[in-house]
């Protein structure tokens, strides 16, 4: 009788070992209460025109957008996002949405992506609070239907991406696999004060400080990452925070944020335009649709002779 408790109890604990050593391995503490996993399900309702198997992009922007953001889309369209290539090198943009209980915003949107073949949508309500699983949408596409793009962008509909210099960085880096870059954030903590946007409670995210992550904004990944990053999405806790949610994936796939550039590249809070300042940056925040056009007029008419070199 006692033996058999015994064993009982020596089997428990080399259980408990495997256990620790499973998660110390993996790196997330298992806590009470642990927030569940991120879950993937739903259909896709729209699908861009895109054929990746015979011509794979270089660059796949996915652009965050909303339902009322039209303008956003249609300056996109018409500036940066109209770009076809670089260097010689294929670039495309698509726009992630989610659905609209509204039955016209619906019609529209289906209407658009008819219409110009670079929307990607699932059956998933369009909230502010949903953007972590339109962010995985985006990247379940890369892994399902274009794994074979090199980079892959994640960013928003009020950010302007200099494509070219982009594409540029990224040739002169060389690097094409584990490679993830933005602007980074590597000290985060969350932030537990109710009335702010980020506010996050212990029962949504248990533990005191984030990992490394790149801000939300605009962040660029090698595209095995992108695919590796969508298969172990379900086994790190959700949050609602996208950028922190795919750093969460990158800290358990252990690959780590780099540098693009030895500059700043990446201007999350904005900067001022200037033709030749904004040939030397990558993304740039809180640009509304008439700002987008007119910067990129102004761009296409200056030389980039007349800018100070590199
Ligand atoms: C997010 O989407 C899911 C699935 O459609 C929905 O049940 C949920 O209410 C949405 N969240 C918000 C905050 O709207
Ligand atoms: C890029 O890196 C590869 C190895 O990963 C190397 O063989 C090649 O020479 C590099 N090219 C340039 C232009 O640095």
């Amino acid at each position: 009788m006692a033996s058999a408790r015994l064993r009982w109890l020596s089997a428990a604990l080399v259980a408990l070992g495997a256990l620790c050593l499973l998660l110390s391995m993996h790196g997330l503490p298992l806590l009470p209460g642990e927030p569940l996993g991120f879950r993937k399900e739903g259909r896709f309702l729209q699908l861009p025109a895109l054929d990746c198997r015979r011509d794979p992009p270089f660059l796949v922007l996915l652009v965050a957008s909303a339902h009322d953001q039209l303008p956003a889309r249609t300056a996109i369209r018409e500036t940066w996002g109209g770009q076809r290539a670089a260097r010689g090198r294929r670039t495309e943009t698509l726009f992630l949405l989610g659905t609209s209980p509204s039955p016209a915003a619906a019609r529209a949107v289906a209407r658009e992506a008819r219409r110009h073949r670079d929307i990607v949508q699932k059956d998933f309500v369009d909230a502010y609070l949903n953007l972590t699983l339109k962010t995985m949408m985006g990247i379940e596409w890369v892994h399902r239907f274009c794994p074979r793009a090199a980079f892959v962008m994640k960013t928003d509909s009020d950010m302007f991406v200099n494509v070219a210099y982009l594409v540029e960085l990224l040739l002169r880096r060389n690097r094409t696999a584990r490679f993830a870059t933005g602007f980074l954030k590597l000290h985060e903590l969350p932030i537990r004060e109710r009335r702010n946007k980020w506010f996050v409670s212990r029962r949504e995210y248990p533990w005191d400080r984030y990992p490394p992550f790149c801000s939300g904004t605009a962040y660029v990944l090698s595209g095995d990452v992108a695919s590796q990053v969508y298969r172990v999405a379900d086994r790190v806790p959700f949050l609602k925070l996208e950028d922190v949610f795919v750093g969460l994936c990158l800290a358990k796939l252990r690959i780590g944020l780099e540098e693009l550039h030895s500059e700043q590249t990446f201007f999350p809070g904005g900067l001022s335009f200037s033709p030749c300042r904004f040939r030397r940056i990558v993304a740039c925040h809180f640009v509304p649709p008439h700002k987008m056009l007119s910067y990129w007029k102004a761009l296409e008419a200056s030389p980039g002779e007349a800018c100070p070199a590199e």
